[in-house]
């Protein structure tokens, strides 16, 4: 594969995927950790594994499937990303938000973000919904931007505006949702590191100090993507284990797909809502 990605790459799997399907899809989602049960409840499901389309990464973490789910939720026409590519599997940043590019080539105009993550925030405890509201891009800052490499014009600018990566319309209209529902919601800002190895307890203290909430390892790259595309993005972060400040307690994978068991029907029930009152 090349250094970065083309338009012409882009376009080959956007190909692939409309030969497959019979529906335009609007809404894309990228489920996180533990999170994949969100697929389940898409009608009239159409299945395109990540190792059919030509040149596309695949998943290799446990808890993600590794195939784009193509159908309703809600009435609404949805592409759902049973499974993200995450950067410290060894993949670029161009291939980790291809996906982002071939869901808007698509012609998808929102993009529904959830991740399982570090509760930063003194307050928040596993389980936990947060809502993004702002994020830190510390990968960027230390030269992960995905968009790097030659722009392609045809999609955004060179230098895209960053004010508001989480879009305040979709923002107010969780917050609705939950209330309407009796569900706590938390919010702040989600930090984006490239992992794979935990935060140490001086790695959470200059988190917190920074202004994070929440600590994970995805979602940030494919944010930028998608508003340099100019999509619409809602944000959910399930917070599955409490930051470990002061080094007593481990952090492991496992209690991160365990919690999402709890998360993933809060979350479920957010984004359906949202969806309704898109
Ligand atoms: N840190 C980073 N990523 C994570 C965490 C965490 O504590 N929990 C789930 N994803």
């Amino acid at each position: 594969m090349q250094k970065f990605i083309t338009l012409a790459q882009i376009d080959e799997i956007v190909n692939a995927i409309k030969k497959k399907i019979s529906i335009q899809p609007m809404i894309g989602m990228i489920l996180g950790s533990g999170l994949n049960g969100l697929a389940d409840s898409v009608q009239n499901p159409v299945f395109i594994s990540y190792s059919d389309l030509p040149n596309f990464p695949t998943s290799t973490v446990h808890g993600h499937v590794g195939r784009f789910v193509i159908g309703e939720l809600e009435g609404k026409p949805v592409i759902v990303m049973q499974g993200r590519i995450h950067y410290y599997e060894g993949y670029t940043m161009g291939e980790v938000t291809l996906p982002v590019r071939v869901m808007h080539r698509l012609g998808v105009h929102s993009m529904f973000v959830t991740n399982a993550a570090g509760g930063v925030n003194a307050d928040f405890v596993p389980g936990d919904v947060m809502l993004i509201t702002d994020q830190l891009n510390l990968m960027g800052m230390s030269g992960l931007n995905p968009l790097m490499g030659p722009n392609l014009d045809e999609i955004g600018p060179r230098f895209p505006d960053m004010s508001q990566p989480y879009d305040r319309d979709y923002c107010n209209l969780a917050r609705s949702v939950a209330r309407q529902a009796g569900l706590t919601l938390r919010e702040g800002v989600y930090a984006g590191l490239s992992g794979p190895s935990f935060e140490s307890p001086a790695d959470l203290r200059f988190l917190r100090l920074a202004g994070a909430d929440a600590v994970g390892m995805s979602t940030v790259p494919e944010v930028i993507i998608a508003r340099h595309g100019g999509m619409r993005v809602l944000g959910l972060s399930g917070v599955s284990n409490k930051a470990n400040l002061d080094g007593s307690t481990i952090t492991t994978h496992e209690e991160v797909i365990e919690a999402g068991k709890v998360i993933t029907p809060k979350v479920e029930a957010i984004v359906r809502g949202v969806l309704r009152g898109m």
